[in-house]
C-alpha cells in the first residue's frame, strides 16, 4: 500500500512538473514574442516568426493574421504561414469563422471546423488545405476596436485547450498594438513622403529651365550612395535631402532666377543666399530621427572640398559625405541637361570638366563610385521625364556596363572600337542624343 501511494506521489510530481515546464516554456515564448515585436523591424517578418514560435509551443499546424479593410468591408492576411508572400488571402468580412470573430469580438474556439456551420470552406478549396480545428481571437487596439483576428489552426493532439486561448489572447493583444503602432507610422511616413515629393515637383515645375533637376539630382545621388557601401550614410537622408536641396530658391525673386543674361555681382550674391535659406526652411521642418541630417545636407551642396564654396566656406571633412553626393550630382546633371540655348554636353566633356574639380570641388572618391553606377540606370535618370518611352528590353544590354566604360569609349579613337564598344556607344548615343 506504502509503495503504491509513494509511487502515486511519483507519478504526481512528474505530472506537476511536466506542466511547471510547459507553463514556464509558454511564459518564454510570450516573453520573447513581447519583446521582439516591440521594436520596429520589418512587421512581416516579425509576425512571421513570432508566428512560427506560436504554433510550436500550441503544437499546432499554422497560423495566419487577418487585418479589417474597413473600406471594403473585408479581411485580408498580413501574414499566413504556408502562403506565398505577396499571395494574400481576401474575402468579405462577414463570412467564415473570422469574419465571425471579427465582428462580434468574440473569441472562438471550434473542435471540429467542417461540423460548424459558421465555417467557410473556400479558402480551403482555394489552397488545398484541410482545416480540422481552430482557435479564433480577435485583434483589439487600445479603444477596443477590432481591428483585425488572428487564427492558429490544427492542433496536432486534439481540440485547443482553455491554457491555449490564454495564451493566445495575451499574444494577440501585444500583436495588435503593434500592428496598429506600424501602421500609423508607415502612415506618416507616406505623408511625410508625399508632402516633400510635392513640395519638390513644385519647386521643379517652378524652376521651367531646371525642370526635374531635383528628381534626377536626387536619383543621382542615391545611385551613388548605394553603390558606396562603406560611407557613415544614410540613402533616406540623401534622398529626402536631394529632393529639397534647392528649396532655398523659393526665396529668390523671379527676374533674378529667370534673367536670360549675365547676372550682376549684387544679383550673384542673391543666388548664392539659397542654400542658406534652404537650411533656415529645413531646419524648421520636424524630421524623424533617422532624417535628421536632411537639412545640414541639402544646404551644403554648394560647398567645396576647398573651402572655396558657399555659404559657409566648409573644407573637406566639414561637409558631410551626403553634401558631397549632392555636390557632384547637381553638377553632372546642370551639365548633362537640355536647355533652351544649347544641348546635352558630350558625356566626355561632362566628366573632365568634373576631372577639372577632382580633389578641390569633388570627392575623388565619390566619383570613382558614381564610375561604377551602371549606364542602365544613368539613362533613366538623364530620361526621367521620357521614361514611358525607355526600351527596357534593349536597356538590358547596358545594366551590367558601368558610366566609366562609356567615357573610356568616347577617348578612343573611333577606328579601334571592337564591335562590343561600338554597341554600347551607340546605344548610349541614341538615348543621350535622344533619337528615339
Ligand atoms: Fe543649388
Amino acid at each position: 500500500m506504502k509503495r503504491w501511494r509513494r509511487k502515486m506521489n511519483q507519478i504526481n510530481e512528474s505530472i506537476v512538473l511536466k506542466n511547471l515546464q510547459e507553463e514556464n516554456q509558454r511564459l518564454k515564448v510570450l516573453l520573447h514574442l513581447a519583446e521582439n515585436l516591440q521594436t520596429h523591424l520589418d512587421l512581416d517578418k516579425l509576425l512571421l516568426t513570432t508566428m512560427e514560435e506560436v504554433a510550436k509551443i500550441l503544437k499546432a499546424d499554422r497560423c495566419t493574421v487577418f487585418l479589417l479593410d474597413e473600406d471594403k468591408n473585408e479581411l485580408w492576411s498580413i501574414v499566413a504561414m504556408g502562403i506565398e508572400k505577396g499571395k494574400e488571402i481576401r474575402f468579405p468580412a462577414d463570412r467564415g469563422i473570422a469574419g465571425h470573430v471579427a465582428r462580434t469580438g468574440e473569441i472562438l474556439n471550434i473542435p471540429d471546423a467542417y461540423k460548424d456551420s459558421r465555417f467557410n470552406p473556400d479558402i480551403d478549396k482555394k489552397t488545398g488545405y484541410k482545416t480540422k480545428n481552430m482557435l479564433t481571437m480577435p485583434l483589439k487596439n487600445r479603444d477596443g476596436i477590432t481591428i483585425g483576428v488572428y487564427q492558429i489552426l490544427n492542433k496536432f493532439d486534439g481540440p485547443f485547450t482553455r491554457a491555449d486561448e490564454e495564451l493566445l489572447s495575451a499574444i494577440s493583444q501585444i500583436t495588435a498594438t503593434t500592428v496598429e503602432n506600424s501602421l500609423l507610422y508607415e502612415e506618416q511616413v507616406e505623408s511625410l513622403n508625399s508632402f516633400v515629393d510635392t513640395l519638390s515637383a513644385t519647386l521643379d515645375t517652378r524652376d521651367y529651365i531646371t525642370a526635374g533637376h531635383s528628381r534626377r539630382v536626387t536619383l543621382y545621388s542615391v545611385a551613388i550612395c548605394k553603390q558606396l557601401k562603406a560611407m557613415d550614410c544614410s540613402c533616406e537622408e540623401v534622398r529626402f535631402a536631394g529632393l529639397l536641396h534647392d528649396i532655398g530658391k523659393l526665396g529668390i525673386p523671379e527676374d533674378v532666377l529667370f534673367k536670360a543674361g549675365k547676372l550682376n555681382q549684387e544679383e550673384y550674391q542673391l543666388i548664392k543666399k539659397h542654400p542658406a535659406v534652404t537650411r533656415q526652411i529645413l531646419e524648421s521642418i520636424h524630421f524623424p530621427r533617422n532624417l535628421k541630417n536632411v537639412p545640414e545636407i541639402a544646404s551644403t551642396h554648394h560647398e567645396k572640398l576647398n573651402g572655396q564654396g558657399y555659404p559657409d566656406g566648409l573644407k573637406n571633412g566639414e561637409i558631410p559625405p551626403g553634401g558631397r553626393m549632392l555636390a557632384l550630382a547637381d553638377v553632372f546633371d546642370a551639365l548633362t541637361s537640355r536647355r533652351q540655348y544649347r544641348d546635352r554636353e558630350p558625356i566626355e566633356k561632362v566628366w573632365e570638366t568634373i576631372e577639372k574639380e577632382a580633389g578641390d570641388t569633388f570627392d575623388i572618391q565619390l566619383m570613382k563610385v558614381f564610375l561604377e553606377v551602371p549606364l542602365k540606370q544613368i539613362i533613366e535618370i538623364l530620361e526621367y521625364d521620357q521614361r514611358d518611352r525607355l526600351n527596357e528590353k534593349e536597356l538590358t544590354l547596358l545594366a551590367e556596363i558601368p558610366l566609366g566604360t562609356i567615357i573610356e569609349i568616347k577617348r578612343k579613337d573611333p577606328e579601334s572600337l571592337d564591335d562590343q564598344d561600338k554597341n554600347i556607344n551607340s546605344l548610349f548615343d541614341k538615348y543621350y542624343q535622344r533619337n528615339y
